[in-house]
């Protein structure tokens, strides 16, 4: 049989393995979506498209309309200056990011990612041919240490990747921290990969600094945004990637010769998306309560420790506290307390921690913790 690629071979599944749909009666504590429906006018929107015949090939990188929409959202939103025609409308954050790290990295380039980090980041550098050197962000809070990310920069590092909020861990870098990894770059003539998919979900008060809107930052960041964790929209495959417009314009053609674009009818959705942020706010009131639900409950399991998450929707718990590994936690938890959690050990820097999502119910959040509760008891 004709052989496949070692580096497809090599792909792992990220947290895919822990997030398939479990037997009935489990409770997930897994998933990284938001509970709630897309709302209602934006779903309209796409279905009055489709029932209206917006179903041809259209322009690559995204109908003109709907590329500024998202630019104007950037340039007003975050004070990135990104221009109309540094828009790419891309099937996914996801995809964003895979464009991203097709410009910035390349054959035996090193890309540094700040762990523990989202799988698929350090998935798609090895997919370019890149290598991914990870700087290990000390718990509790996570923040990155500009003093080891300047030791990691070798005669290969090609670029930084910064995704604040963070996945898995919650943190929000501050505006020194930003500003720091900016001027790394800048020094060392670096790309900035962003992955900003969490940025409307704050919880403390740090002001979100944008990479791409610190003086000298622009030029050589690439921002992969998008209404999927914002609007509810993860199964709408719709993401978005911001550059300068040279980067874009090579990004367009990629797409072009790719997947083309997404698909027609969505466009008019995921240009009311940029538009029209008032359910955000309703989210987000929501989290704020289910996360305070899920650290209270958390507080009374003393062999769990929990780190306050400063954004997303995601709580690293320490369970070195109960004598297992993560992963022998996870499938326990799973087989004896039923109840799916994500153990982050596979993770350089994930070591002794699982990951906890509070983007389900308060009911199914209860009923989750609870179960642990009694188990670990
Ligand atoms: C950090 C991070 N970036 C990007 C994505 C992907 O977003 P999308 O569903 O728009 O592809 C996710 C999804 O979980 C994520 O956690």
């Amino acid at each position: 049989m004709p052989d496949i690629p070692d580096h497809l071979f090599r792909l792992k599944g990220g947290f895919k393995a822990f997030l398939s749909p479990p037997p009935e009666g489990v409770v997930r504590l897994t998933v990284g979506e938001p509970g709630f429906n897309t709302p209602k006018n934006i779903s309209e929107a796409a279905t009055k498209a489709l029932l209206g015949g917006d179903t041809h090939y259209t322009r690559g990188e995204g109908r003109e309309e709907l590329c500024t929409a998202w630019a104007s959202h950037l340039r007003s939103r975050w004070k990135i200056p990104v221009e109309d025609e540094g828009i790419v409308i891309t099937p996914g954050a996801k995809q964003a990011l895979l464009y991203a790290f097709m410009v910035a990295a390349q054959d035996d380039d090193e890309v540094i990612l700040l762990a523990p980090c989202w799988p698929t980041h350090a998935e798609q550098v090895e997919l370019v041919g890149a290598k991914p050197v990870f700087v290990h962000c000390e718990a509790p809070s996570f923040h990155p240490n500009l003093e080891q990310i300047r030791d990691a920069i070798t005669d290969k590092t090609s670029a930084i990747l910064v995704n604040s909020p963070n996945n898995p861990t919650g943190a929000v870098y501050t505006a020194e921290e930003m500003i720091g990894i900016v001027e790394l770059a800048i020094e060392h003539d670096l790309w900035i990969i962003s992955d900003e998919i969490y940025t409307e979900l704050i919880w403390n008060d740090t002001e979100y600094i944008a990479p791409a809107s610190v003086l000298g930052g622009f030029e050589r960041t690439l921002t992969i945004t998008g209404p999927s964790k914002t609007h509810a929209m993860t199964g709408w495959r719709i993401g978005v990637f911001a550059a300068p417009t040279h980067v874009a314009k090579t990004v367009g053609r990629l797409q072009g010769n790719t997947c083309s674009h997404i698909p027609s009818f969505l466009m008019p959705a995921a240009e009311l998306a940029a538009r029209d942020w008032s359910s955000v706010e309703k989210f987000r009131h929501e989290y704020v309560r289910r996360r305070e639900l899920m650290l209270e409950l958390l507080e009374d399991i003393p062999s769990l420790s929990a780190s306050e998450p400063e954004g997303a929707f995601y709580v690293m718990v320490d369970i070195r506290g109960t004598g297992m590994d993560a992963t022998t936690f996870a499938k326990r938890a799973m087989d004896e307390a039923l109840v799916q959690v994500i153990p982050l050990d596979s993770l350089p820097g994930g070591e002794g921690y699982i990951r906890l999502s509070y983007a389900a119910d308060d009911d199914v959040i209860r009923e989750g913790i609870q179960r642990l509760q009694a188990w670990l008891d």
